[in-house]
């Protein structure tokens, strides 16, 4: 009888769809993974979506840079057993949640057997228990972003029409397909003059990918480049909650819902952090 509840239990937990993982990636620094991400996920937390923003970027001043969130303690004082996962999750606006330093999980193999079983069954509780899980990773094609990126169900590219910043964006999606991705890829063109900038530069790297990878790249949508959103950085204030009636704030609104709506449960349950500790190790 007892046991009957159990496996009830685990049935009905197993079918509850878990959280979706998108990854916001670059190749080159500074084109606006920060800001595309958390701005990304106050959109998606606005429309009622329950939304945990993960900080897998080791440079400081990541996330506080953007939200003003500062961040004590992370993954490693998790991982050294100092605190326990729920101490580290951070709230911000919008019901958003915030863990800091995720990146300190390549550190995940270093500790027993027992405790990474432990924070593991944590983590996957975590991810049940939400629909979005947005990833802001380092940039460059470091092994640590790419195992975050494998690990994803979907990983959005980010991008300016510079150059250097598409080469790098290039150099990044080749990566992916080289290891087997096969959740989509998306761009967004950050800090385009005008739409049909965004729209030139999203078309140079998909015919690329398309031509020498034999990949398909979704075209997420173009942001201009933008002063409110320095202003809005300056304050520490997300620009969607600093100028919510702006240009700027109905490109990121229009950039959630273009994402949501993609098929993006290739992976299907569950999983997310399992399957990132194999790319890691
Ligand atoms: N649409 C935009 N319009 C104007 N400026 C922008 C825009 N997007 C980003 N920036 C500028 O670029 C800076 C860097 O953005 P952000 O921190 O999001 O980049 P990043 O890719 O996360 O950088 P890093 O690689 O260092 O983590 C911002 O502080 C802002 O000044
Ligand atoms: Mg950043």
């Amino acid at each position: 009888m007892g046991n009957h509840a159990v496996n009830l239990k685990q049935v009905s937990e197993s079918r509850r769809p878990a959280g979706r993982v998108l990854a916001v990636t670059s190749g080159k620094g500074g084109v606006g993974k920060t800001n595309v991400s958390t701005n990304l996920a106050l959109c998606l937390a606005a429309a009622g979506k329950r939304v945990l923003l993960l900080d897998a970027d080791i440079s400081l001043g990541n996330l506080d840079l953007v939200m003003n969130i500062r961040s004590k303690y992370n993954i490693s004082h998790v991982l050294s057993g100092y605190k326990r996962l729920e101490d580290i999750i951070q709230s911000g606006p919008e019901g958003l949640r915030i863990i800091c330093g995720a990146s300190g999980l390549d550190q995940l193999a270093d500790i027993s057997d027992y405790e990474q079983h432990r924070l593991l069954e944590h983590l996957a509780g975590l991810q049940d228990e939400t629909d979005v899980i947005l990833v802001d990773t380092a940039a460059g094609i470091a092994s640590s972003v790419v195992s975050f990126c494998m690990a994803a169900d979907q990983v959005l590219v980010v991008t300016t029409p510079e150059a250097a910043a598409m080469t790098d964006a290039y150099g990044m999606i080749k990566v992916l397909v080289r290891k087997g991705y096969e959740g989509p890829i998306s761009v967004v063109v950050n800090m385009a003059q005008s739409v049909a900038e965004g729209k030139r530069t999203y078309q140079r790297l998909a015919d690329v990918a398309g031509r020498f990878l034999q990949a398909n790249l979704y075209y997420a949508g173009t942001l201009l480049k933008d002063e409110r959103l320095c202003r809005a950085v300056r304050a520490r204030t997300p620009v969607v909650l600093a100028y919510p009636k702006s240009q700027i704030t109905s490109s990121f609104t229009a950039l959630a819902a273009r994402l949501g709506g993609l098929q993006w449960d290739k992976h299907g349950q569950n999983g997310f952090f399992r399957r990132l500790i194999r790319w890691l190790s």
